[in-house]
């Protein structure tokens, strides 16, 4: 077993020079030092009596270093991995981060790197240990509700919402984009009578002015060029339910005019159509426009504005509320786990506090993409500091945790600190990213892809796009199954699971030069 004062390192080389400098360069250090000869008898080692620390040689006789890598990650995911090579290619830097390793170093070893690299895999090891018998600090009651906060702000945002529920009045939210608007004006949906109809949401700033009031009103036919046919609008449609008015701000005030006539008579009319049509729509509004100086300037109607602003929420900037940042961490990585889309389910104390005292200009949004980043890039289990996005790392600069019992490690102090302050990067932080090899930045950009976040990003991409999704990832799979068996119809047809005949069909019709 390994020793907490004296941490054990195992080194695995099959060079018998290798092993005996690095050895005592790492026993200088006062570290215990073992070694393995061979691949296999490092394995064996792992699986024995785990190390704090493996070096391990690429290129050995016998088993591989990436093979014995992937033994020993997967006897012990834990496990902390350097590897060592003389021959650093781009694609074995890869393979390395791709199954797991802490980082990578080139031979012949600067003993300076050698220790500052092996003093950095120690700590992310301690690290992880801290977090080893975390809780989730949010119940599943949370979950379903999808939105997640304790701090006084946002227990003021939720009384609100229970307030507007029993009843149908018009609600305004506010706050910076990403601060969770839309999920408030869910969240209302959800716990009032409409509940069991519709919740249709309208991005006012998306729709061009020109199709913002068929868009929403619906159109007879022939009531303008392109109108072939009667159309319901997004009001028709939600009857009985709820629309949610995003970016108001950026309606035009011809729409607004219309919106208001909602509000006061409940009813609308179709754009070219004489007919008036009764519907029963609950409104919420949303804007992180000033809409007072939007009315002062009269690009808003002031009449309108206050038919909106009955009640108004207030959604708090995320730097507000950074007592709420564990949670909401919590919250979408149990979310991306749920949804296979990343590994990691926890994030180390020290990566934690950097995110609790990042700014967030992006808010919530902004915290969530980082996440999601982070837990895609991280080797285990966990989040660490090293594998959070480099400009959240740069801009708070690594201050020593100040979540340090490792029995409560996601209990956060709120702290309001002056930002600026803290801003130097600590030595710990410079450190860290000198240590980082060239490798391992090179493989954390190119973060291990799995099948599901390739489909996902296909996904995001193709659907922005107008082109049919089937057809074009039929298109490129062909291509690409073809190519790789050199042109053989029936090899290809066995992989694509189709016969040769509707191979070649296809072929035809999508019009491939193969
Ligand atoms: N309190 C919260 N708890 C959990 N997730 C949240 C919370 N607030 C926001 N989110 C998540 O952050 C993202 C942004 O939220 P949302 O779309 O509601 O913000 P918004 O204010 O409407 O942003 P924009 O102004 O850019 O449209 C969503 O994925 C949402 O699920
Ligand atoms: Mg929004």
């Amino acid at each position: 077993m390994s020793n907490p004062a004296k941490p054990t390192i195992l080194i695995v080389d099959d060079d018998s020079e290798i092993r005996y400098s690095l050895s005592r360069v790492l026993s200088s250090r006062g570290y215990q030092v073992i070694e393995a000869p061979s691949g296999e008898l490092g394995v064996a080692t792992v699986k024995k009596s785990p190390p704090d620390l493996v070096f391990l040689d690429i290129r050995m006789s016998g088993m591989s270093g990436i093979e014995a890598l992937q033994h020993i990650r997967s006897a012990n995911p834990k496990q902390m991995v350097i590897l060592m090579t003389a021959f650093g290619t781009a694609q074995t830097a890869i393979e390395a981060m791709k199954y797991g390793a802490f980082d990578y170093i080139m031979k012949p070893f600067d003993p300076a790197k050698v220790l500052s690299l092996a003093e950095n895999a120690l700590k992310a090891y301690a690290d992880i240990r801290a977090v080893g018998d975390y809780k989730p600090t949010i119940n599943s009651d949370d979950y379903k509700e999808g939105i997640v906060g304790s701090s006084p702000v946002m227990q003021d945002v939720f009384k609100v919402i229970g307030q507007v529920t029993a009843s149908d009045v018009t609600v305004m939210v506010t706050g910076e984009s990403g601060t969770g608007k839309e999920l408030v004006a869910r969240s209302i949906w959800k716990h009032s009578h409409r509940a069991a109809k519709p919740f249709i949401a309208v991005n006012c700033a998306a729709i061009p002015d020109n199709l913002i009031e068929s868009e929403l009103f619906g159109h007879e036919k022939g009531s303008f060029t392109g109108a072939t046919g009667q159309r319901l609008g997004k009001f028709e449609l939600c009857d009985g339910g709820t629309i949610f008015l995003d970016e108001i701000g950026d309606m035009a005030l011809a729409t607004q005019t219309k919106i208001l006539r909602v509000l006061q008579q409940g009813d609308i009319q179709r754009v070219g159509g004489v007919e008036t049509i009764k519907v029963d729509v609950r409104i919420i509004a949303a804007t992180n426009k000033d809409l007072e100086e939007m009315v002062k300037a009269k690009t808003f109607r002031e009449d309108l504005y206050y038919r909106l602003n009955v009640v108004r929420i207030k959604m708090p900037a995320l730097c507000e509320r950074s007592e709420d940042i564990p949670q909401i961490v919590d919250f979408c990585l149990q979310n991306l786990v749920k949804q296979k889309k990343a590994r990691a389910s926890k994030v180390s104390p020290e990566a934690l506090a950097v995110l609790v005292r990042h700014r967030w200009p992006g808010n919530v949004r902004e915290l969530e993409n980082a996440i999601y980043r982070s837990a895609v890039i991280a080797q285990g289990d966990t989040i660490l500091l090293k594998d959070l996005p480099q400009e959240i790392r740069d801009t708070v600069g690594a201050q020593p945790a100040p979540i340090s019992a490792p029995d409560v490690p996601m209990v956060v102090p709120a702290t309001s600190a002056p930002f600026d302050a803290m801003r130097t990067a600590s030595a710990e932080g410079a450190a860290l990213s000198r240590a980082r090899t060239v490798a391992a930045a090179m493989a954390a950009a190119q973060a291990p892809l799995t099948v599901d976040s390739a489909l996902d990003f296909l996904h995001e991409e193709l659907s922005k796009g107008d082109e049919p999704i089937l057809e074009r990832i039929e298109r490129e799979m062909i291509k690409r199954v073809v190519t790789a068996v050199e042109g053989n119809i029936l090899k290809a047809s066995e992989k694509l699971g189709i016969t040769r005949a509707t191979l070649r069909k296809r072929i035809d019709e999508l019009g491939l030069k193969i």
